[in-house]
């Protein structure tokens, strides 16, 4: 037998210098939805996230606290990254740590690895370093400051002056990987997605690479380089190796983890792009690894205009949107209203709006209103639908249609487009019912066939719905899955096949329908502010 097809997916690690805010949130929630897409269409499927824990920003933020970085970073973890994967529901399979042993030591093998094949020397590092950015910088990556820092060079994304740094470094000789990483952009179009940051990070490319300075002397915080303990690793050479120390990668034995799930779909944001399709790969080249599978930029959340940060005071945390709108609507929020791979601003009045519109007005009434009618008119029994039209045929059609659509969309990463196919359903139904009015239908005696099948083909047309619509909003078309009679007649709902959703007449007739709660319950207004 063929082993299943594969998907692995990862997000970037996450300095724990401080809590998580919405835009870290829309990163783990994009790449959630994902997995569970493919798992549900029969991938053998694993999904990776974790914290990026050494580093200069950390240490100072420690300091800073009055306690050791690994005091600090402990506390974070515990009491905000992994509680974070909790208020937004997020199912991923491993949770890496930069600071365990497991990584450590990879870091380690690595980068010896890198060295006895000699595409690590050493050399002295003059130049500038963002420590927000964890970067080193060219002059041509700063701009002049102005204000406080006039005279000062200054990063764009952190709007702080660079710092100095004349070290003696370990050095990667990433230059040698120019032309293989031209190569790979050329021939593995969809390597670098989407086309705005590929065509970005290829004429980056064509000017020419510089070696990378890869370890640093003037602190301690990080992993001790091997032939060296008076150097730590660069974090982001420590940072990137997550991807396969977390499935067990080693230089010279069998990793069966990293042999079923490698090469890995990369979801970042596009700050960090150049890291992931410059650096990342010519490191996997030099190693003899496979590159990933994939690299998708995804854009930033604004606001006024500004990547959203908590350094500059606009961070909103995650639990402000969740504890008003629950964490259903805040995943299908940003991964609906915003274009993936595109920028997004974030309002509460958009967020209230849609979450009116088309979470509780245009699904949520859509499935207590069926669920209902199947209660007053049939006992909550399903009936059979006995009398297809022209106006049931064209549901199929819908459908059928929009499945196809979504899946088209989901293997381009596009989960907007993926929706808006999706919502075309619960458009198409909401639109049926008020034009066969079935609680009209009711009232005639002599057309209760005409009743049975409006009924079952709305509540057919849900059953699709909570399948196609569980990776993204899995708490409320559990409810209704249940409500639907569906876990007893077909199993569980994560257990239902996407490609097959679109198959009509999965549901029996003779399933019991029970009431169900509200499945986007009425916000107070006053509450979202
Ligand atoms: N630690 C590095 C990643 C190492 S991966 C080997 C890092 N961490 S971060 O915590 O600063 O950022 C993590 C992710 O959050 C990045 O993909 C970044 O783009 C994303 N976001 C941070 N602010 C964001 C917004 N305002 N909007 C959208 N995403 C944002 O970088």
């Amino acid at each position: 037998m063929a082993a299943a097809e594969t998907f692995s997916i990862t997000t970037p690690i996450f300095y724990v210098n401080d809590a998580p805010h919405i835009g870290h949130a829309y990163t783990e929630v994009a790449a959630d939805v994902l997995a569970r897409w493919n798992r549900q269409s029969g991938r053998d499927t694993w999904s990776l996230t974790g914290t990026d824990e050494h580093g200069q920003k950390i240490l100072r933020t420690a300091v800073a606290n009055g306690v050791t970085p690994k005091e600090w970073a402990d506390k974070l973890v515990d009491e905000a990254w992994v509680p974070l994967l909790k208020t937004i529901d997020i199912a991923n399979d491993d949770f890496v740590r930069t600071t365990e042993v497991r990584h450590e030591s990879v870091v380690q093998a690595f980068l010896q690895k890198l060295y006895d094949t000699g595409f690590i020397y050493d050399g002295e590092y003059e130049g500038f370093y963002c420590v927000g950015c964890e970067e080193f910088k060219q002059q041509g990556d700063l701009v002049d400051g102005a204000g406080e820092f006039d005279g000062q060079w200054v990063c764009p994304i952190h709007g702080r002056p660079v710092e100095v740094l004349k070290e003696k470094n370990y050095f990667f000789r990433m230059s040698d990987f120019q032309q293989r990483l031209l190569d790979l952009y050329e021939s593995q179009p969809d390597f670098l997605q989407p086309d705005s940051v590929r065509n970005e990070i290829v004429s980056f490319v064509r000017r020419g690479l510089d070696d990378l300075s890869i370890s640093r002397q003037s602190f301690d915080w990080g992993v001790r380089v091997p032939w060296d303990d008076s150097h730590v690793v660069y974090v982001w050479f420590d940072a990137l190796l997550n991807y396969v120390s977390a499935l067990g990668w080693e230089p010279t034995a069998d990793a069966p983890a990293f042999e079923r799930f490698w090469p890995s779909n990369h979801i970042v944001g596009k700050d960090i792009a150049r890291f992931h399709s410059v650096i990342w790969p010519a490191m996997l080249m030099a190693a003899d690894l496979p590159v990933p599978r994939r690299v998708f930029a995804h854009g930033w959340l604004l606001v006024g205009g500004e990547k959203m940060s908590k350094s500059k005071l606009t961070g909103i945390a995650p639990s402000q949107i969740t504890e008003v709108f629950g964490s259903d609507a805040f995943r299908y929020y940003f991964l609906r209203a915003i274009n993936f791979g595109q920028d997004g601003s974030f309002s509460w009045e958009d967020l209230s709006a849609r979450y009116q519109a088309e979470l509780a007005n245009g699904f949520g009434n859509l499935a207590s209103r069926v669920v209902s009618m199947v209660g007053r008119y049939c006992d909550g029994i399903l009936p059979p639908a006995t009398e297809v039209t022209e106006a049931e045929e064209r549901i199929h059609a819908v459908l059928a249609s929009a499945v196809a659509r979504a899946e088209a969309a989901m293997e381009r990463f596009a989960i907007h487009e993926a929706l808006a196919a999706i919502w075309t359903v619960v458009d198409e139904l909401n639109g049926y019912l008020t034009e066969q009015e079935p609680w009209k239908v009711a009232k005639d005696e002599e057309r209760t066939a005409r009743l049975h099948t409006i009924l079952y083909t709305a509540a057919e047309g849900l059953r699709a719905l909570a399948v196609l619509l569980s990776p993204v909003t899995p708490q409320a078309t559990q409810k209704l899955w249940r409500a639907l009679g569906a876990e007893s007649a077909l199993g569980s709902l994560t257990d239902q096949r996407i490609p097959d959703a679109g198959e009509w007449g999965q549901l029996p007739a003779g399933a019991v329908v029970s009431p169900m709660e509200g499945l986007f319950p009425r916000i107070e207004q006053e509450a979202t502010v």
